[in-house]
This record gives C-alpha cells, structure tokens and sequence, in this order.
C-alpha cells in the first residue's frame, strides 16, 4: 500500500496548478526586480516559516545585489485548511531589524490575517522600510485589509500544496504547486 505522498506524486498533471518551470521564471523575475528596487540599500529577507522556506532560498539566490536572509515563524492554521484567525508568534528573528530594510517573504496570503500580524509587529522595532513579497495571493478571500508590495501570481480560492506549501505538514517538497482536492 503505497503512503499518501507516493499516490499524490502518482497522480498525474491535472492537478497542477504552477509547473516548476512558470514559479523559477517568476521567482527570477522578482529577484531582478527586488535587486533593482534595493541597489545599494542592503535589504534583509525575512522568511516566515515555515511555508515560505523553498520560495525565500529560491528568491534569496536570484537577487543580485548584497542582501542578508533571517526568519521568522507564526502559525494560524494548524493542521487545518482553514485559518482560526489567531496568529501566534511560534519564533521570532534574532537580527536588528531597527534602521533596516526588511522585506517579508511569504508563501501564500489568503485571509490577510498574517500579513497584518507582521506588519504590525517587524514595524515596532523601526525598520527604515517594510515590505512584503509572496509568491502566491489567493483571489476574494481577504477578511481583512492588507497590502502586499510583490506578488508572483494571484490564484483562485483553492488550497495548494507543494514548493514548500503544506497540507497537514505534507507536500511541502512537491516541485510545482499542486491544488489539494
Ligand atoms: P492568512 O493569514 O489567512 O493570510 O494565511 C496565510 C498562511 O496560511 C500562509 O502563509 C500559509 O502558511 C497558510 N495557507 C493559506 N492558504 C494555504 C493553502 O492553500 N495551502 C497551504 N497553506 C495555506
Ligand atoms: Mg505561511
């Protein structure tokens, strides 16, 4: 009886939503355009953990300019697909971020509850700039305000696993991103 991630790698195309090859393409696209933006400025990378960790490396080798990488972790789902709502800080960054300039890199924003959390919380300690980037925004599913500075690709109200992406800690080392059923 093969496990469940044999079946799911097992289970053909027509679940892809993202292939490698379209997320590399826009992962490089973001890291030219964050090199760009930054030249000369020295930004940080925050990671959140631990959804973003595939897309942040990934991102983090494709800026071009010198550019430093921490992390940060908080949870919201636990082992569900839908958000409690609650954002709680499981580990917080070890760098001085005070005078920086810090650049969020998340996953996937689906409720917004998240993003918010962490701009309310990395902008207490003064950092000279905030911004977030996520590779994935899900479409009309906000419950709140946010704002998101560079985003990869805005897709449909589904859940997705895969390129670090979990359901219930799996799936995070599928290649593409993949819709659950
Ligand atoms: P938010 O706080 O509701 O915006 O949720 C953000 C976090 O929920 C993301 O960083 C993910 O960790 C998780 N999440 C939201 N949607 C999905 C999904 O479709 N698949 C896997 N994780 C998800
Ligand atoms: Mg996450």
């Amino acid at each position: 009886m093969p496990d469940e991630t044999q079946v799911f790698f097992d289970s053909g195309d027509e679940k892809v939503l993202l292939s490698k090859e379209a997320i590399d393409s826009k992962v490089k696209g973001l890291g030219q355009e964050i090199s760009n933006d930054y030249e000369g400025l020295s930004p940080i990378l925050i990671g959140v953990l631990n959804g973003s960790f595939i897309f942040c490396a990934d991102l983090f080798r494709s800026i071009t300019i010198d550019c430093e990488v921490d992390f940060i972790k908080i949870s919201s789902y636990g082992d569900a697909m839908q958000t409690s709502g609650e954002v709680k800080l499981k580990k917080d960054v070890d760098a001085h971020l005070k005078n920086r300039h810090v650049i969020v890199v998340e996953d996937i924003v689906d409720s917004g509850y998240s993003v918010n959390y962490l701009r309310e919380r990395l902008g207490k300690v003064e950092p000279k700039s905030l911004k977030f980037v996520s590779l994935l925004v899900k479409e009309g599913t906000a419950r709140v305000d946010y704002s998101i500075d560079y985003v990869g690709f805005n897709i449909p109200d589904r859940f997705v696993v895969g390129y670090g992406l979990d359901y219930a800690q799996k799936f995070r080392n599928l290649p593409a991103v993949y819709l659950m059923e």
